[in-house]
């Protein structure tokens, strides 16, 4: 991976003003990444506060170690799925903390990097793991699933409206040789569509690479079973913000915000989820499809 990474931290002035931080507050970056956020909630949160960063690609946290050492001793750095949060927080001595992030998905930097088999356009191993200590990777399912697994999977976690055609590709196409790189599966998708156009706004594969990715990491399960350990660790008048980057994940986010209101646990800061402006639009193409909910602890 590079060293000189370009993430850009998505929403990051909305983010930073709803986490109402201040010196000496323990905020919790479940998805650190590039640590973009992370620096800006650490020149906020210093001196005194904390800040834990958690993130499941072990490259990622040595970029951002390096990214945040103008911060040592301010910071901790933790290798595990976000999903473990309460335990994660218990086992660095933490009960609660005044804010949390999730900015939800992969970092520019993995899309980048070919031999993490994320992208589209760099051809490398059908990989997308985030955890690459995690055994099952996209060549696992691609190869190993049957026709109805993976149509499942391209119309519930991709939206994918041509689900049955490319599961019948893939099953076709792996019967005569193993689909091992990202660009022989691109080569599959675009072989199974009955048409390709030019109404496509984005590119063809896009939507099953993203079903694939999110089936690979159980990118769904993960968000959900966080989500709900929200009112455990989040302090009184606490804030939480969750940027999503797909309707699977704003739903989870919108739904489970709206059941914490229901039972009197959290306040609703964001009727409607926060986009992106003209001006971040213009210089941050990840920023698009980028959805930014909030609530504060009761
Ligand atoms: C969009 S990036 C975050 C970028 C970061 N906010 C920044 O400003 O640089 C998402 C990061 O979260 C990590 N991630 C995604 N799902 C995770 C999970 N379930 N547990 C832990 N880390 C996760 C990814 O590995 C990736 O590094």
């Amino acid at each position: 991976m590079e060293k000189n990474y370009s993430h850009n931290p998505v929403l990051l002035k909305e983010t930073i003003d709803f986490l109402g931080l201040a010196p000496g507050q323990i905020i919790v970056d479940a998805t650190i990444g590039g640590a973009g956020h992370s620096f800006e909630i650490l020149k906020k949160i210093t001196p005194g506060g904390m800040l834990v960063g958690i993130d499941s690609d072990e490259e990622t946290l040595r970029l951002a170690s390096e990214r945040l050492r103008p911060f040592e001793g301010s910071f901790k750095l933790i290798n595990k799925n976000f999903r473990y949060l309460r335990e994660i927080l218990k086992s660095i001595g933490v009960e609660k903390s005044h804010g949390i992030i999730f900015d939800l998905g992969i970092s520019s930097i993995q899309m980048e990097s070919w031999q993490r088999g994320f992208s589209i356009k760099n051809d490398g191993p059908l990989d997308m793991r985030m955890d690459r200590s995690q055994s099952i990777t996209a060549k696992d399912l691609v190869n190993g699933l049957s026709e109805r697994e993976l149509s499942e999977i391209l119309r519930d976690l991709g939206e994918e409206r041509f689900h049955k055609r490319i599961a019948r590709g893939i099953i076709e196409a792996r019967r005569k040789k193993e689909i091992s790189t990202t660009s022989e599966l691109t080569e599959v998708i675009l072989g199974s569509l009955p048409y390709i156009n030019n109404k496509y706004k984005i590119h063809p594969a896009t939507r099953s690479f993203q079903a694939i990715r999110i089936k690979v990491n159980d990118e769904l399960g993960s968000v959900s079973e966080a989500l709900a350990q929200l009112p455990e660790i989040i302090e009184k008048s606490g804030r939480a913000c969750v940027i999503s980057f797909h309707s699977l994940e704003d739903r989870i986010a919108k739904n489970t915000f709206k059941e914490f209101k229901a039972s009197g646990v959290f306040n609703i800061l964001t009727k409607k989820p926060v986009i992106a402006g003209e001006d971040e639009l213009a210089v941050n193409p990840r920023s698009r499809s980028a959805k930014l909910r909030a609530v504060e602890r009761l």
